[in-house]
C-alpha cells in the first residue's frame, strides 16, 4: 500500500522506543542515543569507525531521521506492505549525503527472522511532489514488477521530509559498462536506451518545463562563473558558450516530452530481465535529447575517471545512442550535440564547484569536449591530438594494462563511496 502521511496522530511510540536494541547492519549501526557508525572501506572485517549523527543545519529533519527511535515512531504509523515487527531495532545506512540538500539511507526493518530493506531520502525542502510523480509514473506502466520500472514509492512522511521507496535489486548499468564481462556493456547500453525511449513515450507529462531561454541563461551563468576563475577556463568556457548560443539558434521548435533530468548509467539497475531507474528528484518536461545527452556525457566522465580517457567506453555510448534513436523512431538531430556540449559546460562548472583532486584538468577536458562536439570533429582526430588526456594507466602490455585498469576501477569505486559518505 502506498501512502502520503501528513502528520502523525500518535506522537509517542514508547513501546518500540523503549525496546529498541542496538542494531547492526552490514557493519553500519544505528544505536539509539549513540549515533551512526559508518564502515571502514578497508577490508571485510575492518572495525566500523564511529561517527556522530550526521548534523546538517541545511536539512533540518536529518537528525530526526537518523534517530532510530524517532524514525520508528513515524514508520509505525504506516501500513507498510511487510509485517514489520515494530518492537525491534531499525538498521540505518547512509548511502549518499549532499549537505544542505538531501541524504539517502538504506533502512532495514525486522520482518520475521529476516530484514526488509527499503530506501529513505530526506530533503532540505518539502518534496512531496516526487512521491506523487513516482506514483503517477508507476501507474503509467512502470510498476516495480514491470520490465521497465521505477522503485515502488511507499510513503512521504511530511513531518520528516522523508520519501520512502522500495530498494531496487540489480546491478548498476555503470558497473556493466565500465567493467563488462563479454558483451555486458552492450546489453546494458541497449536496455538503458529502451527504458528511456519507453519512458519518454508513455510517462505522464509532469514537472518543471524546460525552456531554451532558461537553459541559455543558466549556461551564461556557468560560463561566467568559470571565467571568474581566470586561467585557461575563461577562454575555453567563453568559446564553448559562444558555440552553444550559435547552435541554439539553429535548433528550431523543440517538442517536449517527459524527462528524468539526471539519467545516467549510475541511476539504472539491471535485474534479470528488468530495468529499474532510480532517483526521481529532477523529473521534468524537456527536450528528449537532454536525457540521451546526459547519459552519454556521464559514460564519458566515468571512462575518464576510471580509464583516463573520455572515449574508453565509446562502444557502449555508441550502442546507447543508436538503440535509443531506433527505439524512439527518431533521427539524430543537432539537439543531441547541443545538449551534450551544454552538459559538458555544466559539468565543468560542477567540477569547479566541488574542487576534488585534479578538478582543473577534468574541467578543462570537459570544456574541450564540448567544443569538439559542437565542431563535429571525430573522436579519432580529437584523441590523436589530445595532449590534455589524463593518463591514469601506464602504457604497459595489454595484460598488465587490463590488470591496472581493474585496480584503478576498484580504487575508484572505493574512493567514490568514501566521497559519497563525506557528502562531497
Ligand atoms: N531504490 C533504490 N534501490 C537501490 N538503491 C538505491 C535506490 N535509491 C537510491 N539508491 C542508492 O542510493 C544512492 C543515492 O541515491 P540517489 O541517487 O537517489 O541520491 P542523490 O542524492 O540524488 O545522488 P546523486 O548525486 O548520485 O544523484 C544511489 O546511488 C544508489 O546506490
Ligand atoms: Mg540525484
Amino acid at each position: 500500500m502506498s501512502m502520503f502521511v501528513d502528520s502523525p496522530t500518535d506522537p509517542v511510540f514508547k513501546h518500540a522506543v523503549n525496546r529498541l536494541v542496538p542494531s547492526f547492519h552490514e557493519r553500519i549501526e544505528a544505536f539509539p542515543g549513540e549515533g551512526l557508525r559508518v564502515p571502514e572501506h578497508s577490508g571485510e572485517n575492518a572495525m566500523p569507525k564511529c561517527m556522530e549523527y550526521p548534523t546538517d543545519p541545511g536539512i533540518p529533519t536529518l537528525a530526526a531521521v537518523c534517530d532510530p527511535a524517532e524514525l520508528a515512531k513515524h514508520l509505525s504509523l504506516l501500513s507498510l506492505p511487510w509485517p514489520w515487527d515494530t518492537s525491534q531495532a531499525i538498521r540505518l545506512r547512509v548511502l549518499k549525503w549532499h549537505r544542505a540538500s538531501r541524504c539517502t539511507f538504506e533502512i532495514a526493518l525486522r520482518v520475521g527472522s529476516g530484514w526488509q530493506e527499503l530506501i529513505g531520502k530526506v530533503y532540505a525542502e518539502d518534496r512531496s511532489d516526487i512521491y506523487q510523480a513516482m506514483e503517477e509514473i508507476r501507474r503509467a506502466g512502470f510498476g516495480s514488477d514491470a520490465e521497465f520500472a521505477l522503485p515502488r514509492p511507499l510513503a512521504y512522511l511530511a513531518p520528516l521530509r522523508l520519501l520512502l521507496y522500495e530498494k531496487a535489486p540489480g546491478t548498476r548499468a555503470r558497473e556493466l559498462i565500465l567493467n563488462p564481462r563479454d558483451s555486458e556493456d552492450i546489453l546494458a547500453a541497449e536496455r538503458c536506451a529502451h527504458w528511456l525511449a519507453r519512458f519518454q513515450a508513455l510517462a505522464p507529462r509532469l514537472g518543471p518545463v524546460y525552456t531554451l531561454d532558461g537553459h541559455l541563461s543558466s549556461l551564461k551563468q556557468w560560463c561566467q562563473s568559470l571565467s571568474d576563475h581566470g586561467g585557461p577556463f575563461a577562454k575555453k568556457a567563453s568559446l564553448l558558450f559562444e558555440g552553444l548560443k550559435e547552435a541554439a539558434a539553429g535548433l528550431g521548435r523543440i517538442e517536449l516530452c517527459p524527462g528524468h533530468g539526471t539519467y545516467t548509467p549510475g541511476q539504472v539497475l539491471l535485474d534479470g530481465g528488468r530495468t529499474i531507474t532510480i532517483d526521481w528528484d529532477t523529473y521534468e518536461m524537456a527536450d528528449p535529447c537532454r536525457d540521451v545527452a546526459r547519459f552519454v556525457v556521464e559514460i564519458k566522465r566515468n571512462a575518464l575517471k576510471h580509464f583516463g580517457s573520455l572515449h574508453a567506453c565509446a562502444r557502449a555510448a555508441g550502442i546507447f545512442v543508436k538503440t535509443y534513436f531506433a527505439a524512439a523512431h527518431a533521427a539524430i538531430t543537432p539537439n543531441l550535440a547541443f545538449h551534450e556540449a551544454a552538459i559538458c559546460l555544466e559539468r565543468a562548472k560542477h567540477d569547479r564547484d566541488k574542487q576534488v583532486q585534479g578538478w582543473q584538468q577534468k574541467a578543462e577536458i570537459m570544456l574541450d569536449e564540448g567544443v569538439r562536439i559542437l565542431s563535429g570533429e571525430s573522436i579519432e582526430s580529437a584523441t590523436a591530438t589530445d595532449t590534455t588526456q589524463v593518463v591514469l594507466v601506464p602504457r604497459f602490455g595489454n595484460g598488465v594494462a587490463a590488470a591496472v585498469n581493474k585496480t584503478a576501477f576498484i580504487l575508484g569505486l572505493v574512493a567514490e563511496a568514501l566521497l559519497d559518505l563525506s557528502g562531497a
